[in-house]
C-alpha cells in the first residue's frame, strides 16, 4: 500500500486553501504522482460516491461534490492509505485531531475539505477515475 488517492473538495477550494493543504501533505512526505484542477458534474459525482447511495446525506453530498472546481491527486508514500487518513483527521472536523487537515480548513462534515481513499482497491478504482497512464508519474 504506497498509493493513495485525494480530492481538495468545493469547500477548500472556494476558501483559498490550495496550496497550504497541498504545502501540509508534501511536507508530511506525501509525494505527488499525478495532479489535476477539473470539477465533478453531479452525474460523475454520483458515481463517484455511488457506495453511498442509499445513505440519507447522498443528495447533499453529490450537490456540495459538484458545486465547484476541486483539485484531485494520487498521492504516493510508505503505508499511504492509513498516514493520509491519520493526517486529513475524522469525517466530522469537530472530531478531527488538532492539527490535521479537516481540523485545520474543514468547517461541518458535508463540506469536510478534503477526501482520502479508505483502501488499496478504491485508491486504485479512484484515481483511475480521474487520470489516464500518461497522467501519472
Ligand atoms: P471521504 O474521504 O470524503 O470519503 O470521507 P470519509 O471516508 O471520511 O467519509 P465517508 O466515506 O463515510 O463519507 C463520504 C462523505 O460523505 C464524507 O466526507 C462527508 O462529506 C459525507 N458524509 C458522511 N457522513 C455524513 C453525514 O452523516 N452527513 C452528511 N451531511 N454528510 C456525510
Ligand atoms: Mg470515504
Amino acid at each position: 500500500t504506497n498509493r493513495t488517492f485525494t480530492m481538495i473538495k468545493p469547500d477548500a477550494v472556494a476558501n483559498g486553501h490550495i496550496g497550504a493543504i497541498l504545502d501540509q501533505i508534501t511536507k508530511a512526505g506525501f509525494k505527488i504522482v499525478a495532479l489535476k484542477y477539473t470539477a465533478l458534474p453531479a452525474e460523475k459525482a454520483g458515481e463517484f460516491y455511488a457506495v453511498h447511495k442509499e445513505r440519507g446525506f447522498f443528495n447533499d453530498l453529490v450537490a456540495f461534490m459538484s458545486s465547484g472546481p476541486i483539485v484531485a491527486a494520487i498521492l504516493e508514500k510508505d503505508n499511504a492509505i492509513e498516514d493520509f487518513r491519520k493526517l486529513i483527521g475524522a469525517t466530522d472536523p469537530s472530531k478531527a485531531e488538532e492539527g490535521t487537515i479537516r481540523n485545520r480548513f474543514a468547517k461541518s462534515i458535508d463540506a469536510n475539505a478534503i477526501h482520502g481513499s479508505d483502501s488499496d482497491e478504491n485508491a486504485e478504482i479512484e484515481g483511475n477515475f480521474f487520470f489516464s497512464a500518461f497522467e501519472r508519474f
